[in-house]
């Protein structure tokens, strides 16, 4: 059985890449950060595809704001090792959204924070999954980024440098990976209707980004299905990036309709 790796799927977006390559037949070893929701989710996953193969593990990028858990993303490989569960997809979704960070007011921890978990974190577990599919003759490495890369919004640097840096990331690994038939490349969604709509629907109301060429934001399903594109169909095609903003990012600015 091929199956993939999908950080941060116990909410949103996350839950809509599992579910799309669960429905495509793959088995899904998924991260949350908390235990008892790991546990709801594979029970989710499970009541809605009772015939796949879903497993769920606890892992926290940091130890703390400067020092990576690498302890814990050896001895996740070491588990599935010793399953025989080789990763042949790895989509790295979980992302600290470093929000409402304050140029003078955040401490530089905070900067850090973000970056670790969004660059230095994501690269760790490539490093060890890409270790795996060199031995395997290959595989696939997926981001979940962002139009940030290039946009930026309000008070939110770290995250935009950690996206920013995270596609520098993908390019490097592209090269120096293709040669074991590692293809590695970057999904960027504008915003995505998560359960921060239902829970702020006032703010959200008004939030520019809603006002693109296509009318709306994606859903997380939008975001899989483009997921789903690198990992399962995208053969000759690496170190490529695929925006999914609803034409938010050709803009020079959004077009608000007056009634609005
Ligand atoms: N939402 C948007 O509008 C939007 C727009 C553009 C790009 N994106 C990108 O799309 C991806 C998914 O976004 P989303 O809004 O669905 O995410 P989300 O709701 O914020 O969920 C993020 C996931 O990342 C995990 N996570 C956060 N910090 C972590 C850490 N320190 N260590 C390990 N896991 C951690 C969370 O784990 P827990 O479940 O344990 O909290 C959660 O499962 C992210 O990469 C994000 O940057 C989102």
């Amino acid at each position: 059985m091929k199956y993939a790796l999908i950080t941060g799927a116990c909410i949103n977006t996350g839950v809509a890449i599992v579910e799309k390559f669960l429905s495509e037949g793959v088995g899904v070893v998924f991260t949350g950060r908390n235990a008892e929701k790991v546990a709801a989710a594979k029970e989710g996953y499970l009541e809605k595809f009772p015939e796949a193969t879903v497993l769920g593990y606890t892992l926290d990028s940091l130890l703390d704001e400067r020092t990576v858990n690498e302890a814990a993303i050896d001895a996740l490989f070491t588990t599935l090792d010793e399953k025989g569960i080789f990763i042949e997809h790895l989509v790295l979704n979980a992302a600290d959204q470093g929000l409402g960070m304050k140029i003078f007011e955040n401490p530089l921890t905070d900067f850090m924070r973000v970056l670790n978990t969004n660059v230095t974190w994501n690269y760790a577990l490539c490093e060890r999954a890409a270790l795996r599919m060199k031995k395997h003759g290959g595989g696939s490495i997926v981001f979940v980024n962002s139009n940030t890369a290039y946009r930026a919004i309000p008070d939110r640097i770290a995250y935009e440098a950690s996206k920013g840096g995270q596609l520098g990331m993908m390019r490097g690994l592209a090269l120096d990976l293709g040669k074991y038939g590692i293809r590695v490349n970057a999904v960027l969604p504008g915003m995505i209707r998560t359960d921060r709509w239902v829970k702020n629907p006032d703010f959200y109301k008004d939030v520019p980004s809603r006002f693109t060429p296509l009318g709306d934001v994606a859903d997380g399903a939008d975001v899989a299905d483009a997921v789903w594109y690198f990992a399962a169909h995208a053969r000759n095609t690496t170190g490529a990036e695929l925006v999914v903003d609803g034409g938010n990012m050709i803009q020079l600015y959004p077009i608000i309709p007056k009634e609005q």
